[in-house]
């Protein structure tokens, strides 16, 4: 067992009932006011339309190319799908750092630069494909083929394309090279590539959610309830919501749950003051809560007898996938844990060491968990069908060994009567999404 001193520091993260049900009454507040069409403009909770008014029907037929931007690994794909079918080819290309904090043009001149390589080694020159572009950054849309960008996150910062359309900002750079023949036609958000490509699988999906490097969720919306989005239905009375779930928090609504620890990663993040929600549950932040939960652990002599604080004080030297892994290891056996000190330098931890280690990864996934399961009552309960599907996709979904029961307890526990739900692991990433969702471009021009 870990020790009470450890116990008693991770407190904070047992989130009761009560609380959870506090953060599902802000969280809908949030959205309501970000669908109505006066408090839209200034709404913390952004829920910006998407222009995608329907579900896939499972009759999308063609080829597409793909872009994926904003997760672990940028992918360019190309994505053949038929009746029921869907073929898709992948490689990962690598986003240098510098590029990420760089200039608008150096970023995108390499992202056509990958698509260019990919386009040769699939034998593709001289055929112009429709291009889906994913996206995951918070963008105002204006329709399926243009995305203005409100903000960076997740690490990037490029000032000069904030506020610009991302989807001219590639199409330029593609008309610099001049060697490859692309018709950008759709734009879309990780979230909403998971819905979509869920939905193709399974008709009942109607949430895409991502716990990755970021946080964010999207929902099937009634048309007449997102009285902001002044569009003609398109038959189908629905539109998707981006819900830009990360910024839940950026107005102090959630202080009461946050933790002085909570306050240190966000200020000294690229991006102070902002995505609050998502720096309590996605991979870019929780390998940092463990440092610093270690970190003043070791400080006050409770854990690798006081010894080691300069490792820890070292910004980003644990990472999430840490808490996976160390969570991993069976109960009295410490082999990833072990490997894990090692490679980060600290050596002669006691058992009760690694007990301490693992409780403090415990609380700050079982958090996460809780809070995501929190607000994803609310988008079920928004939809209100009694039996709906959400997709999920993401490294800490798919890498934390605990993070999808943990989830789906607590859902269990906060949803009420009249409401079932199933969690469904979104297996091929957001490709066939944008190539859906490009499909329906295609068809509306
Ligand atoms: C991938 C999707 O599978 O998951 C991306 O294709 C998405 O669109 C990503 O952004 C999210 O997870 P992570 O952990 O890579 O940020
Ligand atoms: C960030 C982005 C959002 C994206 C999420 C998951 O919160 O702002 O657009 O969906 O990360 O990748």
């Amino acid at each position: 067992k870990a020790s009470p001193k450890i116990k008693e520091g991770m407190k904070a993260f047992n989130l009761s009932n009560d609380t959870l049900r506090k953060n599902m009454d802000l969280f809908l507040d949030n959205i309501q006011r970000g669908l109505k069409k006066d408090t839209h403009p200034t709404s913390i909770v952004k829920c910006f339309p998407t222009y995608v008014q329907d579900l896939p029907k499972g009759t999308e037929k063609g080829k597409f190319l793909a872009l994926d931007l904003g997760g672990t690994n940028f992918r360019v794909l190309m994505i053949e799908l038929d009746i029921g079918k869907c073929d898709m080819k992948s490689d990962v290309y690598a986003i240098p750092n510098e590029l990420m904090v760089g200039t608008g043009t150096e970023l995108f001149d390499h992202i056509a630069q990958c698509l260019a390589d990919f386009v040769e080694k699939q034998g593709l020159q001289g055929e112009v494909l429709p291009l889906g572009f994913t996206f995951s950054f918070p963008l105002v849309q204006r329709g399926l083929r243009s995305g203005i960008l409100v903000r960076w996150s997740k690490g990037f910062n490029i000032p000069e394309v904030v506020d610009g359309d991302v989807v001219q900002w590639l199409t330029e750079a593609l008309e610099r090279r001049g060697d490859v023949q692309i018709d950008v036609c759709a734009v879309l958000n990780d979230t909403t590539g998971t819905l979509m490509s869920c939905a193709w699988k399974n008709p009942e999906c109607r949430v895409g959610l991502i716990v990755g490097t970021g946080h964010n969720g999207c929902y099937l919306e009634t048309q007449a309830n997102a009285e902001m989005f002044d569009e003609p239905d398109m038959g189908s009375g629905r539109v998707i919501i981006n819900l830009e779930a990360a910024a839940f928090g950026d107005d102090g609504c959630l202080d009461f749950l946050r933790t002085d620890i909570d306050k240190k990663v966000d200020n000294d993040s690229i991006n102070p003051g902002k995505q609050v929600y998502e720096k309590t549950i996605s991979g870019m932040y929780l390998g940092e809560l463990l440092r610093l939960y270690t970190l003043r652990f070791v400080e006050q002599g409770l854990m690798f007898g006081g010894k080691f604080a300069d490792v820890f004080r070292k910004a980003e030297v644990m990472q999430t996938a840490m808490i996976s892994n160390i969570e991993s290891d069976p109960i009295g056996k410490y082999t990833n844990t072990t490997e894990i000190l090692k490679s980060i330098g600290v050596t002669g931890a006691s058992d009760q060491d690694m007990l301490n280690l693992r409780y403090i990864c415990q609380a700050i996934s079982t958090r996460s968990a809780h809070l995501v399961a929190a607000t994803t009552c609310v988008l079920v309960k928004k939809v209100g069908e009694p039996k709906i599907v959400i997709g999920i996709d993401g490294t800490v979904y798919k890498l934390h060994p605990n993070f999808r029961r943990l989830m789906k307890e607590k859902m269990m526990e906060l949803i009420g009567p009249g409401f079932e739900f199933d969690l469904m692991l979104s297996e091929d990433g957001s490709g066939r999404g944008a190539a859906l969702v490009a499909a329906m471009a295609a068809m509306r021009k």
